[in-house]
């Protein structure tokens, strides 16, 4: 486990960039797991502004979006695939033959979800994913009791969740989500959690100095071969390591 603490949302932004950047510096057909949210924003316009100023090919990547509302098309303005083409697959010219995507409106969902985990299996798994983390602990939308097994599926959205998400919108959003499941994201060769803002300084203290537990599904990544977590001071705020170079192999910019 690396820790990287950052001063800010800036610098957090480009270290995430960097190390999806060096992933695809060494594999240019690398499998890409990569949320939505807030968090990443800076880190993918960092990104696109690299592919834009031809510092950085994307094109050959495989992106697959780790989440999607339930019964919400891949077209509409609500969809998180949608978000994540309009803020990197799109600005970084990636084709859409090499984008994977839940159709959240699919006729036989859960159907869609397992032809999404075989993808990923029979490509070889993912070779990096990037997650944010919920207040309540979620990645990607993983919510709490989720199995560290769990397979790509459909879930019950939290109301927490449900009221986080409507913030995205200003809208209500459906009560069911589909999430990639903690079993693919934790079989991935590297895993970068990022997170910023005080607000996310219990769910990632929980997640990273509390147990293992299936009710804060981000200790799972204490488990994860090769985590990185890149977290704004604010986020960091109340973890108890020492920041000096102490648990857990901080590299810290602060
Ligand atoms: C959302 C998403 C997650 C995201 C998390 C934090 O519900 N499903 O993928 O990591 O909550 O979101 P944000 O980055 O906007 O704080």
């Amino acid at each position: 486990m690396k820790l990287m603490i950052t001063k800010d949302y800036q610098e957090m932004s480009l270290l995430a960039a960097e190390a999806v950047e060096s992933v695809v510096r060494r594999k240019k057909n690398a499998l890409l797991g990569l949320t939505t949210g807030n968090t990443p924003i800076g880190m993918y316009h960092a990104l696109a502004e690299k592919s834009r100023a031809g510092e950085l090919n994307m094109r050959e990547t495989h992106i697959f979006s780790m989440e999607e509302y339930l019964g919400i098309p891949p077209d509409n303005y609500q969809s998180l695939y949608q978000w994540l083409n309009r803020v990197l697959i799109e600005p970084c010219g990636i084709a859409s033959e090499r984008v994977n995507r839940i159709d959240g409106s699919a006729p036989e969902p859960q159907l869609a979800c397992q032809v999404f985990d075989r993808t990923i299996e029979s490509m070889g798994g993912l070779d990096l994913v990037v997650e944010g983390i919920g207040t309540n602990g979620h990645i990607g939308f993983n919510e709490p009791m989720s199995p560290p097994d769990s397979p790509t599926r459909i879930v019950a959205l939290s109301s927490e969740t449900q009221t986080y998400n409507f913030a995205y919108w200003d809208e209500l959003v459906p009560a069911h989500g589909i999430t990639v499941g903690l079993a693919a994201i934790m079989k991935a060769k590297e895993i970068v959690l990022i997170a910023s803002g005080s607000k996310k300084a219990y769910a990632l203290k929980q997640a990273l100095e509390g147990p293992v537990t299936s009710e804060i599904p981000a200790s799972y990544l204490q488990l994860a071969p090769q985590l990185t977590i890149i977290a704004d001071r604010e986020a960091a705020s109340l973890l108890t390591i020492d920041k000096e170079g102490g648990f857990p192999c901080p590299h810290s910019s602060v």
